[in-house]
């Protein structure tokens, strides 16, 4: 089966990271799996499957093998992209306009923003009583517009703008000044608008993903960042067997701000659920040190492919085609996890389960940019290795990558998540179950 066009369909039904943790959590329901809560203290069963999310922006997912395990097969990506964010108060009105009051949420390239349509999801907290109900909210309409001035108006715009967030990226909402954003999201929610009392509202673009070029080589999409790796990690997930360890798929809030929140990477969300496990086991504390001591992680975020028109950006041998499979990102300043070991032990798996894959390095003469694996390790240290799948366009709106790429992370993390690895003082096996 090519996963592309459900790929696709995932991707457009994920417009902020609660609907990501919620199309995630659909499709593990759908397998079988049972939902945790963390206020509980858990009662696992042998063959059990369960996910836990937390302030529904993260979520991970585990399955108990049918004896002791011996260690968690962590595959780790994440379930945010850069976007603008709508603030509290969110009206601008004047000049015969009511526009809407952004700010940018992660390192968003901006100028793929303008002059396209444009819409709001997120969730809302609706006060019922006493209670909170957080209830999902995506507009299906085409609400804003973010238009470009006139080049008449500013002869420079083709120099290279400076983009600045509170005068030139503001949303058109109307053209007239008493419209009013809650009222339209309470509307569509048909609830009372003085019932919403919180909101996290981002705006999304309303293409959706598509196959593009002759060959039906590429894919322009939303999202493809990070939502590429967290597709294959679940897909991979579902479909892998049943082996000595735990496999674990993490997929984390907050990576384009930096993971540090309730749920980010860098958060004690993961550390928490692997003791949360070994406690529901009936496993005594020590049992799960020495299961991290036979664990990996394979922290998943997407790669730079070679850029067309700009080749001489990426390093002069390491750079990563589109279509050519998944890169192991290095950095020696531990930006990335990726080391010897740890590229061994996943060179190894790509090996076994016939995925191809390539090697992203900067050049000597960039910084680059940072993931989630070395922010995860400050809670559970362990062997990681960090790989992406290439593309084009990371942090713009609508992104390019392959369509072939998807197939090998698949492969690839169905055989992991199958693995255990088993630690001999310093040399490693690779134990995958049948
Ligand atoms: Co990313």
């Amino acid at each position: 089966m090519n996963h592309t066009q459900d790929m696709l369909d995932f991707l457009y039904a994920c417009p902020t990271c609660f609907h990501t943790v919620h199309a995630v959590e659909t499709r593990l329901e759908e397998n079988g799996y049972e939902r945790l809560e963390e206020k509980n203290r858990w009662k696992l069963e042998e063959g059990g499957k369960y996910y836990v999310t937390r302030n529904q922006a993260s979520i991970i997912a585990f399955r108990i093998p049918r004896k002791d395990y011996t260690g968690y097969m962590i595959g780790a990506s994440h379930s945010d992209s850069p976007s603008l964010k709508i603030k509290e108060n969110p009206e601008l009105k004047g000049h015969g306009y009511t526009k809407l009051n952004v700010e940018k949420y992660g390192g968003a390239i901006l100028s793929g923003w303008l002059d396209r349509p444009l819409s709001a999801a997120g969730r809302v907290m609706v006060k019922e009583g006493n209670r909170i109900v957080s209830k999902l909210y995506c507009s299906e309409e085409d609400l804003f517009v973010i238009p470009s001035l006139a080049i008449h108006m500013n002869r420079k715009t083709n120099e290279g703008m400076n983009w600045n967030v509170q005068t030139d990226l503001c949303p058109l909402m109307a053209v007239d000044e008493n419209t009013d954003f809650l009222s339209i999201v309470s509307e569509d929610l048909r609830v009372r608008k003085e019932d919403i009392i919180g909101h996290d509202l981002f705006l999304y673009v309303r293409e959706k993903g598509r196959v593009i070029g002759r060959h039906k080589d590429m894919i322009l999409a939303a999202h493809i960042d990070d939502l590429m790796c967290g597709y294959g990690d679940l897909v991979g997930f579902l479909n892998s067997k049943d082996g000595d360890s735990v496999p674990v798929l993490a997929i984390f809030d907050n990576e384009e701000t930096g993971s540090l929140s309730a749920q980010g990477a860098d958060s004690t969300f993961l550390a928490d659920t692997l003791a949360a496990i070994n406690d529901g086991c009936g496993r005594d504390a020590m049992a799960n040190r020495t299961a991290i001591a036979e664990s990996f992680m394979v922290s998943a975020d997407n790669a730079h492919a070679v850029h067309p028109n700009h080749p001489e950006k990426a390093d002069p041998v390491n750079q990563p085609h589109m279509n050519a499979g998944i890169v192991i990102k290095y950095n020696a300043n531990q930006h990335y996890t990726s080391d010897a070991l740890s590229a061994a032990v996943f060179r190894m798996i790509c090996e076994k389960a016939g995925a191809s894959c390539q090697v992203f390095t900067n050049r000597s003469d960039m910084l680059g940019g940072s993931t989630l694996g070395n922010l995860s390790e400050r809670h559970v240290s362990l062997h990681t290795v960090d790989i992406g799948l290439p593309q084009l366009a990371m942090h713009s709106c609508m992104e390019t990558a392959g369509t072939k790429d998807t197939e090998d992370l698949i492969q690839a993390m169905q055989v992991f998540f199958s693995s255990s690895v088993a630690a001999e003082k310093d040399d490693f096996e690779v134990k995958v179950s049948e």
